[in-house]
């Protein structure tokens, strides 16, 4: 078995450690953050992933946690990379907290530094550069992106559909390959370069789906078609498969987000206009925004309307607000003069000019929309009569088609859910009519 630190105690680097510990080897994570240390030192987590807890108790014994490079470094025979690369104002990965872990160890350092963390295509290559001028030509280094999800990360991480290691000297590759004993997948092996860039092409294709399901459903709105039947239909062939074909409010995320700007920008700086990207992320932003014309058809200017967002994080199972669509949602609400109240059974944000609810119930009295923004499962509970009677319009935006329609209008709210049907006595007559300004 194997000592591998981990540097960065974030969602990768936790899930990471956990689990190869889990696998049976020694494991020392890293962080800078001293309250975050401490937590885990006495057992408590950061942050919100199912199962990890589990995981963590499980293995205990082989997992220590420090804020000291050379306790993590010292006997160490792999240091991975699993730190933060958020986008520049440029759009760039952001690998100032890579380098740092590169700068940081040690002359003597002796281990495989294996890269985990999303970079562009080209970082392995300096990265050798750097480590051969400082004269550490015996470190390996292997790039051995991941592909976790938030919420299923642990399951993910054990259960992979592929391991990829991309490696310039194969014997460094064979001992990241040891690592995975115990796992069941196909192991990809190949150069670095192209291991950085399986990691963005995955990322950025996953997107394009969403944001090409994204359009059918506007589309489908207009000529009269459900999604949901759009997307089963061409999700059956097998050439095609089903998933990421869930239309709704648009992709966000720690991940989609930044990845597909750092390939855009990798590709602009490597002189090559990526243009199917663009259009893809350029959809998205605009998917964000269509809640704002629904709710408008249906009730004129927003201007004084109080608009509950139910769930707020990026994607259920999660706390992680980072590029959520809820945030785009509340910025243009609160630009247009509506109130906002917020609802999430487990993110906690504070959004600037939106009030937090404890329950649906409290988020939607008195309001004159519910937008379902991420389908957690307790929103499946929200359309009851006692919702119905203490909204000031019983109008529901699925964002998400979480619901039946039909069930939903039976109760007597108007629904509106994403490339489906719009039933004309949907719109609340009495708020059809754009409120005119009146000058007295
Ligand atoms: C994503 C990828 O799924 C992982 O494979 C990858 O490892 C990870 O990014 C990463 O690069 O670290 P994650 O961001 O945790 O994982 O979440 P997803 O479940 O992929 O969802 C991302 C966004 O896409 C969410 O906002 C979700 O609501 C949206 N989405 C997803 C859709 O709108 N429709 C779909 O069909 C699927």
């Amino acid at each position: 078995m194997a000592r591998i630190a981990i540097f960065g105690a974030g969602y990768v680097g936790l899930v990471t450690g956990a689990c190869f510990a889990d696998l049976g080897h020694d494991v020392v994570v890293r962080d800078v953050l001293p309250e975050r240390i401490e937590q885990l030192q006495v057992g408590e987590l950061p942050i919100y992933e199912p199962g990890l807890e589990e995981v963590l108790e499980r293995s205990s014994d082989r997992i220590s946690f420090t804020l000291d490079v050379r306790e993590a470094v010292t006997g160490a025979d792999f240091v991975y990379v699993a730190v933060g690369t958020p986008p520049t104002y440029a759009g760039d990965a952001d690998l100032s907290a890579v380098w740092t872990v590169i700068d940081e160890l040690p002359d003597d350092a002796s281990a495989t530094i294996v890269m985990k963390s999303t970079v562009p295509v080209g970082t392995g290559e300096k990265v050798r550069a750097a480590l051969e001028a400082r004269g550490l030509d015996s470190v390996g280094y292997v790039s051995n992106p991941e592909f976790t999800a938030e919420g299923t990360a642990v399951r993910d991480f054990m259960e992979p559909d592929r391991v990829v290691i991309g490696a310039f000297e194969d014997e460094d590759g064979d001992a990241v390959e040891a690592l995975h004993t115990g796992i069941d997948a196909p192991v990809v092996r190949t150069d670095v370069n192209s291991a950085e860039m399986i990691k963005l092409a995955a990322n950025a294709f996953l997107v394009t789906r969403i944001s090409f399901i994204n359009e059918i459903a506007n589309v489908c709105e207009l000529v009269g078609a459900d999604v949901q039947h759009v997307a089963t239909g061409v999700g059956l062939d097998h050439r095609l498969g089903p998933h990421f074909l869930r239309a709704g409010i648009g992709w966000g995320g720690s991940c989609f987000p930044k990845d597909s700007l750092a390939l855009k920008q990798l590709a602009a700086n490597s002189g090559y206009h990526f243009q199917l990207l663009n259009s893809v992320i350029e959809v998205n932003e605009l998917q964000k925004r269509r809640v704002l014309q629904k709710l408008e058809r249906h009730l004129g200017r927003l201007r004084g309307k109080r608009v509950a967002l139910l769930g707020l994080a990026f994607k259920p199972n999660t706390d992680d607000m980072r590029e959520a669509p809820s945030l785009v949602l509340a910025s243009r609400l609160i630009a247009e003069g509506a109130e906002v109240r917020g609802w999430d059974p487990v993110a906690r944000p504070e959004i600037q000019g939106v009030a937090l609810c404890a329950t649906p119930l409290e988020a939607v009295t008195g309001a004159d929309a519910a937008v379902i923004v991420t389908e957690w499962p307790q929103l499946l509970e929200l359309p009851t009569e006692e919702a119905r009677k203490a909204m000031r319009h019983p109008l529901i935006v699925d964002g998400r088609n979480l619901l039946d329609p039909a069930a939903v209008r039976a109760l007597g709210f108007a629904y509106e859910g994403t490339g489906r049907r719009i039933s004309p006595t949907d719109v609340l007559p009495e708020a059809a009519e754009p409120e005119l300004e009146t000058s007295e």
